[in-house]
């Protein structure tokens, strides 16, 4: 596909985590023919981007982000060729290709690993971050891994210590070796021959690790240590000038953001960098801080900063987080509603939404009864952690699965048949018990299913260029639940209103008249009232206010 400057702004983008999507050859894992058994339904859905997470070989130590051969395709997921059945499929069907990359680290088992862990003088020597010990013998300093730990792993053939600011089998690449980077852009040359369309890039924000002096040696987590420094924004420019951006290939970054300065280079056009940015924030993090007051400051604030000559990729959920439904709604009582108001909110914010896959259909937290049935080793470790900081297995358990990763890496629910119609065999991760209620298969047919709101939201964004290019303005009390703006472009004007919680809230705004029309909402019958909507439990909707000048 060739692509204009900025086509990635009209996209809708489903993001695809292959091990929980389809299993096409019942081993009980997914896999790329299982994600071609499923092209109809995203065509369906109606998303024009799809954003698959890793499918190159790895060892799987972080489910494929730590990858051993960027040049092929893991052999539980198919091959080469299944990748490109998939890819001609998609384009088929007017749906863009958007690859993981994972360029801070690669796998303990990639060749340059192997090679530059033998001695000091050899080809790959200077590919990975490679320190003496401290005087002492121990790690050069203290900094920790994102997944518990020292971030410094000692090799005893080399009597060096490498830094992995992950796992210990994903070691970080040394982004200041020139020959490093030349190999790493010929990664992304490769997949740009093979007709991808736009890159997620993962981890981006830790690529000038600044230990001559620059990183924050009193933070100990290592990635919070050197975020954002001056040589990793250097980098990523080079990378966009000599790989995706020439032909505009759509690209997303995922980083760390800690203040103005930091969204501007990632998601600014001038900045060069990256379309738009994912920022990461931990799940543990968002579940204690999030609230609707804090979604309306950052949404303001975002807005203002980027509004000029920025973009924004807006997502509620993705696999590194736990299901939204779970997380910023009621996934009992109000499960319905609450899925589908977040739908609403996602779709109708300025900027490119993301879709994770089983959103579209409610899908919720799972929780497992022991930890031997989680599977992500973040988890694990995590669990292990509070266990020797004196926790109670139970209590341990209990906090692992509210942050669990494993909460939406669970198996897609397409129907109510054992294992969901996800595979025939057990799956590699526990389906979530409630597919008999949740799946796919009875939200095709019901009029009044999340999935179809889905399709609704998706299918107003291709007719509306509001949604895509209108002014945002919030038009809410800072206070409280609700949660409303407007969106306006040349004579159109779309008041959208969401209630983040259970209780009846009023909403004033001058310009309602109680005649216009409803868009979309997830309740059926209103009364109608001048200048103010009482808002039901979870209620959303989008109004279209009459032209001002017409009153
Ligand atoms: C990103 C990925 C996450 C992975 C980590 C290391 O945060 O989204 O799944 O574990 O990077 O690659
Ligand atoms: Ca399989």
């Amino acid at each position: 596909m060739k692509h204009e400057k900025d086509w990635y702004k009209e996209l809708v983008i489903y993001q695809i985590y292959p091990r929980s999507f389809k299993d096409g050859n019942g081993d009980g894992i997914g896999d790329l023919k299982g994600m071609i058994e499923k092209l109809d339904y995203l065509k369906e859905l109606g998303v024009n981007a799809v954003w698959m997470s890793p499918v190159y070989a790895s060892p799987n130590v972080d489910n494929g982000y730590d990858i051993s051969d960027y040049f092929s395709i893991m052999e539980e997921f198919g091959t080469m060729q299944d990748w490109e059945i998939f890819r001609d499929g998609a384009h088929a069907r007017g749906i863009a290709i958007i690859m993981d990359l994972v360029l801070n680290h690669t796998s303990d088992r990639h060749i340059w690993f192997e090679e530059s862990k033998k001695s000091k003088d050899n080809p790959y020597s200077d590919f990975y971050v490679w320190r003496d010990p401290a005087p002492d013998g121990g790690a050069p300093n203290g900094w920790m891994s994102v997944f518990g730990g020292s971030a410094w792993e000692y090799v005893p053939q080399r009597k060096q210590y490498y830094l992995h600011m992950f796992a210990k089998e994903q070691p970080d690449l040394n982004w200041d070796c020139e020959e490093a980077r030349e190999k790493i852009f010929d990664i992304i040359r490769f997949w740009n021959e093979k007709g991808v369309d736009g890159y997620r890039v993962d981890a981006i924000s830790y690529l000038d690790k600044g230990l001559d002096g620059r990183a924050d040696f009193q933070e100990t987590i290592g990635t919070v240590a050197c975020a954002n420094l001056e040589g990793t924004h250097r980098y990523i420019r080079e990378m966009a000038e000599k790989t995706f951006a020439p032909a505009h290939l759509m690209s997303v970054g995922e980083v760390n953001i800690n203040n103005e300065q930091d969204s501007i280079n990632y998601s600014s056009a001038k900045s060069g960098e990256f379309n738009m940015a994912i920022p990461f924030v931990p799940p543990i993090v968002e579940i204690k801080t999030w609230s609707p007051e804090r979604l309306k400051e950052d949404l303001e604030r975002d807005y203002q900063i980027l509004k000029e000559d920025g973009w924004w990729a807006r997502f509620l959920s993705n696999h590194d987080k736990p299901r939204q439904v779970s997380l910023y709604g009621n996934d009992e009582l109000y499960w319905k509603e609450s899925a589908k108001m977040l739908a609403c909110y996602l779709h109708t914010l300025p900027g490119t939404p993301f879709v994770y896959q089983g959103e579209e259909l409610g899908m919720t937290n799972v929780q497992y009864h022991s930890i031997e049935e989680y599977d992500d080793i973040d988890t694990k470790n995590y669990y292990m952690s509070m266990l020797s900081d004196g926790a109670s297995e139970e209590d341990a358990l209990a906090e692992s699965q509210s942050i669990s990763r494993d909460n939406s890496r669970t198996p897609m629910q397409w129907d109510d048949s054992a294992y969901a119609g996800f595979s025939t065999q057990k799956p590699w991760l526990g389906v979530n018990p409630n597919y008999v209620k949740i799946n796919a298969a009875n939200q095709m047919q019901d009029d009044t299913s999340v999935f179809r709101f889905y399709q609704k939201l998706i299918a107003l964004r291709k007719e509306h260029p509001v949604m895509v290019h209108g002014d945002f303005a919030l038009c809410c009390p800072k206070k409280g639940p609700v949660i409303a703006y407007t969106r306006s472009f040349q004579n159109e004007t779309w008041l959208v209103i969401h209630n983040f919680s259970e209780k009846e809230q009023i909403f004033e705004h001058d310009r309602i008249q109680g005649t216009e029309t409803i868009i979309l909402s997830n309740y059926d019958e209103r009364a109608k009232e001048r200048g103010k909507i009482r808002l039901r439990a979870y209620e959303t909707m989008i109004l279209e206010l009459q032209d001002k000048n017409k009153r």
